[in-house]
């Protein structure tokens, strides 16, 4: 604290991220990161964009990353927005499109960042309960609000919704924008993307930091019609015109464009999932539905601070929350299928 501090400082609740260990020799089951590098095609660009280029500034709008998002929506590249990371992407929603009288709504159950943009940007909410087994209930959204954000999957429990229900809630708030955070959605997930064209009211958000293996270069974005991308456009360009240097935008490009290695990728981690999920349920753990890649699951027996020490103490990372509720429950990471069986291997010595 500090008498030189601008007064919202002191009301701030920054997010707080997962451990980034500085040494080596840990298995880190703990950001939702992928256990694989990027495309090598992304990798050989970013090489390339590492030159003499460099001193001079990159494209502010992003046009030829924008294009290849857009191309392979079927959209145009003016209904696509680019930002370091879906997390300023959902910064700037936060300002541009989610302030108004009435409340905005999301899960109590969700992605902490939310409740951090609110407090940031003084905007008015109400996180809606999920159900006992974590499921968003969208019967609990039909009530008044001045717009909705809800992650599908969710975060941190991995649980999707379908797409028939998204178009419901769509359908439901004419006059709100709903905003679907799409961050996990490559792992299982059904996209809303393909409603945007019928719906003025929708914004997806997606990001290259999971399944494109690109959580280092932050690139992040959201599609929707014109007018939404207009806001996010005029916010951006009152802080920073420049979101995205000249290695995000040509790493970005390629891993995009890269389609096989997505696949193949993603594959892999869904793979390993369902692996992991028979594994621990094995050990005797309630885990959650997951269409993400990640899991969220907690011992009947043991107290999630308790494993999650454990764990650290053998050199594995995963993340935990205290928030009521949740406090008892472990997210996993879906690491390669030697990092889970090391996972498994440990709670196993732990447990017994
Ligand atoms: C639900 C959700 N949305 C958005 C993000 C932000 O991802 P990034 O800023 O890396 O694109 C995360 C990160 O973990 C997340 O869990």
């Amino acid at each position: 604290m500090s008498r030189f501090w601008s007064p919202i400082v002191h009301s701030l609740i920054p997010y707080v991220a997962g451990e980034q260990p500085t040494t080596g020799g840990i298995t880190k089951l703990n950001t939702n990161e992928s256990p694989y590098g990027p495309s090598p095609l992304a990798l050989e660009a970013i090489s390339k964009a590492a030159s003499d280029t460099l001193r001079l500034y990159p494209d502010p709008t992003a046009r030829e990353l924008r294009m290849a998002i857009a191309e392979s929506f079927g959209l145009d590249k003016d209904e696509v927005f680019v930002g370091n990371g879906s997390d300023e992407v959902l910064a700037h929603t936060f300002q541009a499109l989610l302030n108004h009288e009435e409340p905005l709504l999301f899960p109590d159950i969700t992605y902490s960042f939310y409740l951090t943009y609110c407090r940031l940007y003084g905007i008015t909410f109400r996180q809606v309960p999920v159900e006992a087994e974590m499921r968003v209930r969208l019967d609990d959204y039909r009530q008044p609000c001045g717009a909705i954000i809800l992650p599908n999957p969710n975060a941190p429990t991995g649980i999707g919704l379908p797409l028939a229900d998204i178009e419901s809630l769509l359908k439901a708030h004419p006059d709100q924008v709903v905003v679907i955070d799409e961050a996990y959605v490559d792992f299982g997930g059904e996209s809303a993307v393909s409603l945007v064209r019928s719906y003025p009211n929708l914004l997806v958000i997606q990001t290259l930091s999971k399944s494109r293996g690109l959580a280092g270069l932050r690139v992040g974005f959201a599609v929707g019609q014109r007018p939404l991308i207009e806001a996010l456009e005029r916010v951006k360009d009152s802080f920073n015109s420049y979101p995205l240097d000249r290695l995000a935008q040509a790493g970005a490009v390629a891993a995009w464009k890269d389609r096989d290695w997505f696949e193949r990728h993603r594959a892999m981690i869904i793979a390993s999932r369902e692996r992991l999920a028979a594994a621990l349920a094995e050990l005797g753990f309630h885990v959650l539905p997951s269409s993400a890649n990640f899991l969220f699951a907690r011992h009947p027996s043991r107290p999630g601070a308790e494993l999650a020490a454990e764990l650290r103490s053998r050199n594995i990372l995963v993340r935990r929350f205290s928030a009521e509720r949740i406090d008892d429950f472990l997210r996993i990471s879906i690491g390669t299928d030697e990092e889970c069986d090391r996972l498994v291997a440990a709670l196993g010595e732990i447990l017994h």
